[in-house]
């Protein structure tokens, strides 16, 4: 990380305080920089005070705000998610790998696809027998947001299914299907051919996909992750991985970086 503490003042590019202040509106840049896991707030106040802060290429100060969803906001150069220590990889999981760390019955895992140190973790889990993209990473703050229900970051799925669903099944899949866990929550869903659909749902759970198309009369005969949020990647050949472009994982700490939404009362 760089220690230099650009100069104050006009010349150096910092913006004024009313600038900062009132001009723009939004969350205080301290708040959003200490949810996305940069430190505490008061840890986040001395970085803008040191002006190791920019936004959108521009020195803050403090009393910054900020929108989340569009600033580019950088740490000293990193934008904010990407700090030093944390690798993010996408791996294309094939058929037949478990997403576990160890498998008592010796099955080849995710981990086992991906560089041993520094240890990773999946971001969620797929079933053995589901295909497609899966993070993988040392972050833990953003598998927590990237994994928990009230932060609904899109998963999309292709699902080669039984027979051919009609426009009435599709209807079922984008309302909600009842499941023996409860209704699932509006999803998207688009025929890609008679018998392959296109499904994006921001829930996480158990078996989700498989037990939609089952509860519409559709048993999944092969199913595969093809986006993460804005992750997606049509090149990556299954069994390999690569690391999160910077661009990627600040789109990831962007989507994740709003106060989850109330949980729906049942
Ligand atoms: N839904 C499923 O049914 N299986 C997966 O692996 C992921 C989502």
């Amino acid at each position: 990380m760089a220690e230099s503490v650009p100069a104050s003042g006009p010349s150096s590019g910092q913006v004024s305080g009313e600038d900062a202040g009132d001009r723009h509106e939004g969350e205080r840049l301290q708040k959003v920089l200490a949810r996305v896991g940069v430190g505490s707030r008061r840890t986040c106040e001395d970085l803008i005070a040191a002006g190791r802060i920019t936004v959108d290429g521009q020195v803050a100060v403090l009393g910054r705000r900020v929108d989340p969803e569009t600033a580019l906001i950088e740490v000293d150069g990193a934008p904010i998610g990407v700090r030093p220590g944390l690798v993010h990889y996408l791996l294309n999981k094939p058929d037949g790998v478990v997403t576990t760390a160890d498998d008592p019955q010796g099955r080849p895992t995710v981990v086992g696809l991906v560089p041993a140190e520094p240890r990773v973790f999946p971001v969620g889990r797929l079933d053995a027998d589901t295909e497609g993209l899966l993070l993988l990473t040392n972050d833990g703050e953003l598998t927590h947001r990237l994994t928990h229900p009230s932060y609904g970051v899109e998963k999309e799925y292709v699902a080669e299914v039984r027979g051919a669903p009609t426009r009435a099944v599709l209807r079922q899949l984008r309302e909600g299907v009842e499941l023996e866990d409860g209704p699932t929550a509006p999803a998207r869903a688009a025929l890609l051919d008679p018998s392959v659909v296109r499904l994006t749902i921001h829930e996480g759970r158990n078996r989700q996909v498989r037990r939609m198309c089952e509860a519409v009369g559709h048993p999944v005969l092969r199913l595969v992750r093809t986006r993460i949020g804005p992750i997606a990647d049509r090149s990556l050949a299954p069994g390999s991985w690569r690391s999160l472009t910077t661009d990627e994982v600040r789109a990831l700490a962007v989507v994740v970086a709003t106060e989850p939404t109330a949980p729906p009362v049942a």
